[in-house]
């Protein structure tokens, strides 16, 4: 069974195949789908800098790809912090697409050092929640 620790863990062993030559930053992302299959990402960044993805954006791409889009979790992990990291602005976009508003949500830099939420209050107000169509 996967518990918020065994999914946090996950997304630490992620940040391992972080590309981050440029920050030496490296984040870790887990999914967790409603069959209990974890998907997970890490940051790849780019010479070009603004080319960047970051650990969650990658992990939705790697499970839409393999078929997956019934998140239930997301854990992030920046083991290269002092303190929690929290899904960038762009993420949480992309993230809102797929996690509903209940869904939770955790970021810390180590397991004793977490903060639990929701993506409903990492994305408030969403402007275009009319135009969603998770449900197709
Ligand atoms: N980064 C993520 O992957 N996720 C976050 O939530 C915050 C930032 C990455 C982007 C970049 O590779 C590095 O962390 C420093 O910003």
């Amino acid at each position: 069974m996967m518990n918020d620790t065994a999914l946090f863990d996950a997304a630490i062993q992620a940040a391992e195949h972080s590309y981050s030559p440029y920050s030496h930053f490296r984040v870790g992302a887990a999914l967790l789908c409603k069959d209990g299959t974890v998907i997970t990402g890490a940051n790849i960044e780019n010479r070009s800098f603004g080319l960047t993805i970051c650990a969650e954006r990658n992990a939705v791409g790697t499970a839409l790809a393999s078929g997956r889009k019934d998140f239930v979790a997301l854990a992030v992990a920046a083991p290269d912090s002092g303190y929690p990291v929290s899904p960038c602005g762009a993420c949480r976009q992309v993230l809102s697409e797929f996690l509903s508003p209940d869904c939770p949500i955790q970021f810390g830099s180590a397991p004793d050092n977490r903060v639990f939420t929701t993506m409903g209050e990492l994305f408030p107000h969403d402007a275009l929640h009319d135009l969603s169509r998770k449900e197709h």
